[in-house]
């Protein structure tokens, strides 16, 4: 039976990871434990995100800690410290033209950070010579391992790998690690690979977040290519409910496709956001359309993504609940309603402040 008591989730100042943490604490009630969000605090880390959760739970089931996943001196201070038994592991460079044009941060934190997480919950969790069973360390991961789909065909967990982004390449190497420990060690692992998520608090370089705030500011709006890749498109509170699931009902070495069965030309997309965001901020429709800016292509631009994901409905009952119109509409609302965040985050104030707030690190 996993503990499920003290989670440690890493990279949960980020957007996916966020999300995570408040659906855990104030929407599942179920869930009585204790959180230990590790995070770095890089560009994509904002502390802003958690801060009903910090006022709400801070000190009694939430814990921030400031430290660097490649770093073992501190997780396992964090490990020992929160007597953790159980991770969720979303700390990540996450962005895929960030990572064409400097890779190296990708390997450091996603091999070399997972690989030192791993070898901390390997020390950590083993009593005697023997690895505990009762523990879980859960690895996020994304569909772009497998590569790129012609015009049919799903990623199911048998797809071969076929990473093709130094970003893909970076996460299929932390996929092998972590099944790697189970195999070896006996580490007990579940693994998710997801497609593209969407919702409140993502970083806007992502092209659901760019696109709003470029319509909002008049700016251009940069489609890659032709604009007819596809991308399969899950609102974050549904991947995150996944997770969930997994870390639950979840079979210890197995990996689960998480994804909105909901593929999505990117020019279709940005078409049906030019609508929501033009009716909600008051805007003329045609005018932003003519704002639409074809743009020299993503070097390398992996063309489909489509993930079959009917292993996890089956096996442990989960499903989509968030349809995309709604997921649209409560997204495009968000980032209306949030400019402070996102000034925040674009501002020298939010490094400042974290600087003063948080300091070099905690631990
Ligand atoms: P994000 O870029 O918004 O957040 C990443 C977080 O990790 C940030 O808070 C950052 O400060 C933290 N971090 C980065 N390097 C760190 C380090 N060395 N030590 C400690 N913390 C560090 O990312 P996201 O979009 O929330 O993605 C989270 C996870 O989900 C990643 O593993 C990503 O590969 C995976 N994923 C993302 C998507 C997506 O569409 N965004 C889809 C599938 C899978
Ligand atoms: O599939 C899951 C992956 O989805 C995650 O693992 C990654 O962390 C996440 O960043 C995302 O990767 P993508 O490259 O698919 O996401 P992005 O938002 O960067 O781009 C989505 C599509 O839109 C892609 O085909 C490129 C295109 N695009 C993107 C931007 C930022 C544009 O046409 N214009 C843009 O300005």
């Amino acid at each position: 039976m996993r503990s499920l008591k003290n989670i440690l989730i890493t990279g949960g100042a980020g957007f996916i990871g966020c999300n995570f943490i408040r659906t855990l604490l104030e929407k599942t009630p179920e869930f009585k434990g204790k959180i230990i969000n590790l995070d770095v605090l890089t560009y994509a880390g904002n502390p802003a995100s958690l801060k009903d959760v910090e006022d709400r739970f801070g000190g009694k089931r939430y814990f921030f800690e400031r430290g660097n996943i490649c770093t073992r001196d501190i997780t396992e201070q964090v490990f020992k410290k929160y007597n953790i038994d159980t991770v969720v592991h979303f700390a990540a460079e996450s962005h895929v033209d960030r990572s064409i044009l400097g890779p190296e941060a990708f390997v450091k934190t996603n091999v070399t950070g997972t690989f030192t997480l791993l070898e901390t919950a390997r020390n950590c969790w083993s009593k005697d010579g023997a690895m505990r069973q009762d523990v879980l360390f859960h690895h996020i991961s994304t569909d772009e391992v497998y590569g790129s789909l012609g015009g049919t065909g799903y990623f199911t967990e048998t797809t071969p790998y076929d990473p093709r982004s130094p970003y893909s390449a970076s996460k299929a190497s932390s996929d092998h690690l972590v099944m790697a420990y189970n195999h070896t060690y006996g580490l007990p692992v579940t693994l998710s690979n997801c497609s593209n998520n969407y919702g409140p608090y993502q970083f806007p370089e992502k092209l659901i977040p760019l696109m709003i705030l470029n319509m909002i500011e008049g700016k251009p709006l940069p489609v890659y290519g032709d604009g007819r890749n596809i991308r399969d498109w899950v609102y974050a509170e549904d991947h995150n409910r996944a997770v969930w699931t997994i870390l639950n009902t979840g079979k210890t070495g197995e990996k689960y496709n998480i994804g909105g069965e909901n593929e999505w030309e990117n020019i279709q997309l940005l078409n049906t956001l030019i609508d929501i965001v033009s009716k909600k901020a008051g805007l003329d429709q045609a005018k932003v359309r003519e704002t639409i800016t074809y743009v020299k292509d993503r070097p390398g631009h992996d063309r489909r993504y489509a993930i079959n994901c009917s292993k996890l409905k089956k096996e442990l009952g989960w499903k989509q609940e968030v349809s995309f119109d709604d997921g649209l509409d409560k997204t495009v609302s968000w980032y209306l309603a949030n400019k402070e965040w996102i000034e925040g985050i674009r501002s020298g104030e939010y490094k400042n402040w974290i600087e003063k707030n948080y300091g070099e690190r905690r631990i």
